[in-house]
């Protein structure tokens, strides 16, 4: 990434990284992802808003030099997570001058993850302002945004506000502000979907925040610049409300095709009801299981059900359908209803399973559809009844969105 102009005297001088193809070994990022820093330039002092991720630090510290600064007088850390914080020591390497700066609990965490000793950090809290000469930076504390420490600095006199994670995105871009491409809604909404939605009535409260400041502009700490704030605060008002989508989801498994013929009949009636549905096989490519789940938590962020479609394997449900039932449950949907279908060849307790498996979802569970063996016209005639209840119970919701 070069170095690019937010402002006057506000520079991005972070690093893309475009090939980096999963986050946190879990989410796909098909987009790849930014590690942003900026450097606010005063008329006395100089401040570096986060560092970026070590495998990227020679980017960094590149476009510092390219910057022509002489010195960095405070290398805020709005967030202890390595991607932002892992180059300090080489930052400081470079620029011994520079005071850490960060909230107490960053400094704790920093001691934690990285042994810098708690008295280089100078502590701010909410409210607290830096005065750069003709720049200040006023603080605002954002805990389990999604770390206990995130915290957001509004640079006054611009009106920028440097969010953190909040309303970031993984999309690699040599463009410094958001354009109206849909691939970089939808990678905001992924982020959105593992990052930010296990904590949403937080994330909620941070989101009426922001828009009562009303900043001209939202530098978060991945991806581009939203430079009109309106479009991700009001995707951001929607994602973390009740409203749901009439959506089902179906993340399915198929070994010998039976539970395939039930997720195809319980897709094509739940259509004929009017609804969207989107059908998620994790297991038809080596890497689908990582991919198609990435895609299956994100389609949680507004479905108003998901059901799983399993068969029976070692009397439990397919392990990669556990493991889709395991991230839902740790990201704590919204969504309304949940459900289990499948196979089995002589005995289960795949639904049993899932159960245990999901106790943080407030989803009503619905009565679970089990073949034995390849579905019989019965079994089927089953399914119908699962789907009409369901697209009843769907279309009644008082908190539909489109
Ligand atoms: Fe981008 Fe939570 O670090």
């Amino acid at each position: 990434m070069p170095v690019m102009n937010i402002c006057e005297n506000v520079l991005q001088v972070g690093a893309n990284d475009p090939d980096r193809v999963l986050f946190d070994s879990l989410m796909p990022t098909p987009h790849g992802t930014t590690y942003n820093a900026y450097l606010v330039i005063g008329k006395e002092k100089t401040a570096l808003i986060d560092a970026v991720d070590p495998a990227k630090k020679s980017t960094l510290l590149r476009n510092l030099k390219e910057t022509g600064i002489k010195k960095i007088d405070y290398l805020i850390n709005l967030h202890t997570e390595q991607d932002h914080s892992g180059s300090n020591p080489d930052v400081l390497r470079r620029f011994p001058m520079a005071q850490i700066v960060g909230s107490a609990k960053i400094q704790e965490m920093l001691h934690t993850h990285l042994h810098i000793e708690p008295e280089k950090v100078k502590v701010v809290e909410e409210g607290d302002s830096l005065d750069l000469g003709g720049r200040t930076l006023k603080f605002t504390m954002i805990p389990f945004a999604h770390w206990p420490d995130n915290m957001m600095v509004h640079l006054v006199e611009e009106n920028i506000l440097f969010s953190s994670d909040l309303f970031g995105s993984h999309f690699s871009t040599d463009k410094a502000f958001s354009t109206a491409s849909s691939e970089q809604r939808y990678t905001a909404k992924t982020y959105y979907a593992e990052i930010m939605m296990p904590f949403s009535q937080k994330i909620a409260s941070y989101t009426k925040r922001v828009r009562e400041m009303g900043p001209r502009m939202i530098a978060p700490a991945h991806g581009p610049v939203w430079y009109d704030p309106d479009m991700i605060l009001r995707r951001y008002e929607r994602w973390t409300s009740k409203g749901v989508k009439k959506m089902v989801t179906i993340p399915y498994i198929s070994m010998h095709d039976s539970t395939r013929v039930m997720v195809e009949r319980l897709a094509i009636k739940l259509s004929q009801k009017g609804l969207s549905i989107i059908c998620r096989d994790l297991g038809h490519e080596l890497d689908s299981l990582t991919v198609e789940t990435g895609h299956f938590i994100t389609d949680l962020v507004d479905a108003a059900a998901m059901v799983f479609a399993t068969p029976t394997v070692l009397t439990g449900p397919h392990p990669n359908i556990a493991y889709a039932a395991m991230i839902a449950n740790a990201i704590r949907p919204q969504t309304r209803f949940m459900g289990v279908v499948g196979s089995y060849g002589w005995s289960s307790q795949a639904v049993k399973t899932l159960d245990l498996l999901t106790p943080n979802l407030k989803a009503q569970r619905l009565e679970p559809v089990q073949a034995k063996g390849l579905p019989t016209e019965d079994d089927l005639k089953r399914l119908d009844v699962f789907a009409d209840d369901l697209a009843d119970k769907i279309i009644r919701l008082p908190d539909l969105i489109s």
